[in-house]
């Protein structure tokens, strides 16, 4: 099974000074050109999928220089996700499209809906990132006083995910004859009602959309806490992890495949793709240049409100020029990647300006910068040693960065034969190798 590459096509690139440099879009704001320029070089790279990270609130109006400056994260002016891809749909044949929904403030119906259509509109190339939510204020828009804690989340998410894999399975797929001669648009004994009352959903269901493509989408998964790990064992197709280290990754790696015994499931079944921000030139020092110049694009007090968003601690209080400091647990920020960005500052031994100099055009602490031989050295070490099963590129800036990769580092994993020259399948699980989900209520059935 070849690597996995995955884009991470958000409008800007994964550095905080990334609009600004001059090789990056104009006007990136909600885009469509530079969204399907993106699709195309992706697709022409023969990557796997282009993965749309989202939320629903606008982050950091509290942060006034981060919000003015905009990282490149706090989606102040993006596309709605599945809207966006079903456009990209139109213009490319071959790349998977993966969009980021919650399972805590949106609906089992809704979702299964959206991403069946996309399914559909692709031709088999859709897949879900199933999020519980990392954004407390995204509660806000959602009738809510704060964000639900996280037990409630996954308990919620768990249920959530039946459901949508439940609706996917409503029709069986040869359930709409629509035959003029006959009379018969569709055959009555071919549905299935979910009739589903739990904790948190009542949906009767069926969904109103044939059985998509690939049976169901792909799911994606993210969490990285014990609930996050289960949830992924149990239920992920992909999974995004981020880990700072080759042997933090090669632990998690080894953890969440050991998790799917029991949930009946062989590790081949999950694929794990490492979070990477890819900077590279055609010499080490032309990549180093690259991430010089886009750092001196960054204001002092926006890399410390940078710095503090991602480990939840306001950073302007510690001396600058001191070491990181050991910042407690519960003070680290909503997600696993706070407690990850501190603990790679504190192993290196960095001070907060260099921490927060290392995050800005990473997630958290995970970048391979060089030249082309040393990036896909680094790919190739990280997968043949078991810490993933593919990468989810990140460019610092766009489009140059996904260019670059696509046109100096791609080449050189296939002429290894790490990677595709050609896409092997027509849907998004046939070129992961994953397998077409049997459909529950029609077992047997085509
Ligand atoms: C690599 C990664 C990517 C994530 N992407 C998103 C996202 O796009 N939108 C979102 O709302 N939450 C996102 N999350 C948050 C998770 O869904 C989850 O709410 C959060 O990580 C807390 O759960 P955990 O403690 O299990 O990690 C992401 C988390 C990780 C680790």
């Amino acid at each position: 099974m070849p690597m996995i590459l995955a884009a991470n096509a958000n409008a800007q690139g994964s550095h905080v000074g990334e609009w600004r440099h001059p090789t990056a879009w104009e006007k990136p704001a909600a885009n469509l050109e530079n969204a399907v320029r993106l699709a195309q070089i992706a697709e022409a790279g023969k990557m796997d999928m282009l993965f749309l990270a989202d939320g629903n609130g606008v982050r950091n109006l509290d942060k006034p220089d981060l919000f003015a400056a905009t990282s490149p994260s706090d989606r102040p002016g993006i596309f709605e996700p599945v809207t966006l891809l079903s456009a990209l749909s139109m213009v490319t044949q071959h790349v998977g499209l993966v969009a980021t929904a919650t399972t805590t403030y949106d609906e089992p119906f809704s979702v299964a809906r959206r991403f069946a259509s996309l399914d559909q509109l692709s031709k088999g190339r859709a897949g879900w990132n199933l999020v519980t939510t990392s954004n407390p204020g995204d509660a806000l828009n959602f009738s809510h006083d704060e964000h639900v804690a996280r037990a409630d989340r996954y308990e919620r998410a768990g249920e959530f995910a039946a459901i949508v894999k439940g609706l996917w399975d409503s029709w069986a797929d040869d359930a709409f004859p629509q035959d003029k001669a006959t009379g018969q648009f569709l055959d009555p004994r071919k549905v299935h009602a979910l009739n589903h009352k739990g904790k948190h959903f009542q949906v009767a269901g069926p969904l109103n959309a044939p059985r998509p493509p690939q049976g169901h989408p792909l799911i994606f998964s993210a969490g990285q806490s014990e609930a996050g790990r289960e949830l992924s064992a149990s239920t992920a197709d992909c999974v995004f992890a981020i880990e700072g280290t080759i042997e933090n990754a090669q632990k998690l790696y080894a953890d969440l495949k050991g998790r799917m015994a029991k949930y009946g499931r062989q590790p081949d079944e999950m694929k794990i793709l490492a979070g990477t921000t890819i900077v590279v030139g055609e010499t080490e020092a032309e990549a180093d240049r690259i991430l010089q110049e886009l750092e001196d694009l960054v204001p002092i007090p926006v890399g410390l409100d940078y710095l503090s968003k991602m480990v939840g601690t306001k950073m302007s209080e510690f001396p600058l020029d001191e070491p990181m400091p050991a910042l407690d647990s519960e003070h680290v920020g909503p997600t696993a990647i706070g407690k990850s960005i501190i603990a790679m500052a504190r192993a290196k031994g960095l001070t907060v300006r260099e921490t927060y100099k290392s995050v800005l055009p990473q997630m958290a602490g995970n970048i391979f910068k060089g030249d082309p031989v040393q990036v896909a050295d680094r790919l190739e070490a990280w997968y043949r040693g078991k810490a993933c099963d593919g990468f989810m590129v990140a460019a610092p800036v766009v489009p140059t960065g996904m260019e670059c990769f696509t046109k100096l580092v791609i080449p050189i994993l296939q002429e290894r034969g790490l990677f595709r020259r050609e896409y092997e399948g027509r849907t998004l699980r046939e070129n992961l190798g994953l397998a077409r989900p049997e459909n529950r209520f029609f077992l047997g059935a085509k």
